[in-house]
């Protein structure tokens, strides 16, 4: 496998290569459902978050889809597109080559202790958005940002970028796309 940096922009314009794999950790089932896996810095600044979370009294989170190869990926985009039709599909799964997903940064997660059938409803999603960037994720398809992202809103989806440069897109208020364009920064 190459070197794909942590700060690699993926999206609707910027790819990865379908045989990229990512240095891979096996999740614990205290932090994910069974199976998963995600890039090992990604996994470290994941229980860091985790745990900080839990320590300030709340249920917590899990990570139910971590790492996703270009064929899983494939294999959700095609059944979305058969089940939903092609531009629900483009609004809310990444076409193969094109998720954060097969970088191992990205996770979707959801309330250990569900309160509420919806994430952005919990006091866990509202901790995040407070909180993640501290410890090196971001917010990756905020609301009302389609335009830009290419995606509906997700506040299940997170993206691994180090604390350093969470923090400082998190501080802009920008989506990591925008920010990638205004800091000639596009890699
Ligand atoms: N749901 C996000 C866009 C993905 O499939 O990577
Ligand atoms: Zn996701």
């Amino acid at each position: 496998t190459e070197m794909t940096s942590i700060d690699a922009l993926i999206n609707k314009y910027h790819m990865v290569n379908s045989d990229y794999i990512p240095e891979l950790a096996n999740m614990s089932v205290q932090y994910a459902s069974s199976g998963q896996q995600l890039q090992v810095d990604a996994y470290e600044a994941f229980k860091i978050m985790a745990d900080a979370m839990k320590q300030d009294g709340l249920g917590g989170i899990y990570v139910y889809s971590g790492y996703r190869s270009y064929a899983t990926q494939e294999r959700i985009y095609n059944n979305y597109v058969k089940s939903k039709g092609q531009s629900w599909a483009d609004r809310y799964s990444a076409r193969p080559g094109h998720s954060e997903h097969q970088l191992g940064l990205a996770v979707d997660v959801t309330a250990t202790k569900s309160t509420s059938s919806s994430f952005e409803k919990t006091d866990e999603y509202a901790w995040l958005v407070e909180n993640a960037h501290k410890y090196g994720w971001i917010l990756r398809y905020p609301i009302d940002k389609e335009l830009i992202t290419g995606y509906g809103y997700e506040p299940w989806h997170y993206r691994y970028l180090g604390e350093e440069l969470a923090t400082k897109i998190y501080e802009s208020g920008l989506t990591y796309d925008e920010y990638c364009v205004l800091f000639d920064d596009v890699n």
